[in-house]
């Protein structure tokens, strides 16, 4: 549990504990950053009264994700549980996600947007950044996808899981880095009402919802599957730079029209697929280089007949303005490329994310 200037907030906590868990065998990690001396004073209370209880004042580091780390390198269990020491999470939800776990799940994430969930605990600006910053992740990263709640504080994995991944969470989200990241291949969602703050005040600044924006940037590089699709984006835009640039200078040279349109065009073909075969699939190269630029100018070349068959029919009769319709067949045509090359040109058998998400989407009894 990470804390930060949490006053009374945690010893609540480890009587609820001790509550729902009554049979259980756990410790309970704080990793606190907290400048508030009485907060301070508070847990090394705590842990002189319960023996389960440990503490780790951090006084050279700050923040949510790494506190998580840290707990994560302290923690002895072959069963792990992040949660907030506020009692917005309810602890009650625990013993379902350890029930999760033993029946097979990797993964168990309490989620309030399931049916049976609430995020009533959070005012509605609040409630919008939220919003905002599960979609971007779940557009951003196909990891993210198919989880309902993938910037929940709230989260239980197996030690394997994590075992031998470096995390390097940029803020608060931890759990995105783990999914990102880790090694697991089933998760299951248990609805879930968020409290409202009884006690203290959210730490949640602008500061960390630019540090969300760069976990996201730095989590799609660091992965060649999910940075694929940005960098045939990339390529295609500077195709499009050399196509016109060539162009021009042709068109200078007093070449023709139409020669000067195809000859750029085909110039362009081919410093994309260099582009695309240095970057955007560097790791799924396989065969001899002339047999992929085969591959990739037939594709190519389907992909503008489509492009073109796209263009004619939307444009017929004036139906749609030319420049739409042509916005239009570039579009079909790109989808086309993206894929055909993924599984064809360079189809080279590579580590793909290998989880199936199955979310119980409702509290499915589990035994
Ligand atoms: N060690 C440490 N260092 N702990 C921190 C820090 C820090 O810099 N900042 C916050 N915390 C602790 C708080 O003490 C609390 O236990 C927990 O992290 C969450 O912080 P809050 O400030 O209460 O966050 P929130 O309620 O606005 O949002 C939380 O819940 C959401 C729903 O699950 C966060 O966990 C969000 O990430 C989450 O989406
Ligand atoms: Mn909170």
């Amino acid at each position: 549990m990470p804390t930060y200037n949490e006053l009374d907030n945690p010893k609540r906590l480890i009587n609820e504990l001790m509550r729902h868990l009554p049979d259980e065998t756990f410790e309970v990690i704080f990793v606190d950053d907290s400048s508030d001396a009485r907060s301070i004073e508070w847990l090394c209370a705590l842990r002189e009264t319960y023996p389960f209880v440990r503490v780790e004042h951090r006084t050279r580091e700050r923040g949510l994700g790494s506190a998580v780390v840290r707990g994560f390198e302290l923690s002895r269990g072959d069963v792990i549980a992040v949660m907030d020491a506020d009692l917005q999470h309810p602890v009650g939800v625990l013993p379902e996600m350890m029930r999760a776990l033993a029946a097979g799940y990797d993964v168990a994430i309490p989620s309030r947007f399931i049916p049976g969930g609430s995020d009533g605990g959070l005012s509605l600006p609040r409630k919008l950044v939220s919003f905002t910053a599960r979609w971007m992740g779940r557009l951003a990263l196909k990891r993210l996808r198919n989880v309902s709640d993938p910037t929940s504080g709230y989260f239980m994995v197996k030690r394997a899981v994590i075992d031998g991944v470096s995390l390097r969470p940029v803020g608060w989200k931890i759990l995105i880095e783990i999914l990102a990241r880790g090694s697991y291949s089933r998760i299951l969602e248990i609805p879930y009402a968020f409290e409202a703050r009884a006690l203290g005040e959210s730490k949640m600044s602008l500061q960390e919802q630019w540090n969300y924006l760069r976990h996201l940037g730095r989590l799609i590089l660091d992965s060649p599957e999910e940075r694929r699709v940005y960098l045939f984006a990339l390529v295609g835009t500077s195709g499009v730079l050399v196509n016109e640039l060539l162009y021009d200078v042709l068109i200078h040279l007093q070449m023709a029209l139409w020669t000067a349109g195809a000859l750029s065009a085909f110039v362009a073909m081919g410093t994309n697929f260099v582009l695309n075969d240095r970057l955007t699939w560097v790791d799924a190269r396989a065969g001899q280089a002339h047999r992929r630029f085969l591959k990739y100018v037939i594709t190519s070349l389907f992909g503008i007949a489509q492009s073109t068959a796209v263009l004619s029919v939307l444009a017929y009769g004036e139906r749609v303005n030319s420049l739409y319709a042509n916005i239009a067949g570039i579009a079909v045509s790109m989808v086309w490329n993206f894929y055909i090359n993924n599984f064809w040109t360079w189809k080279k058998k590579r580590r793909v994310v290998d989880i199936v998400i199955s979310p119980v989407r409702t509290g499915t009894k589990l035994h």
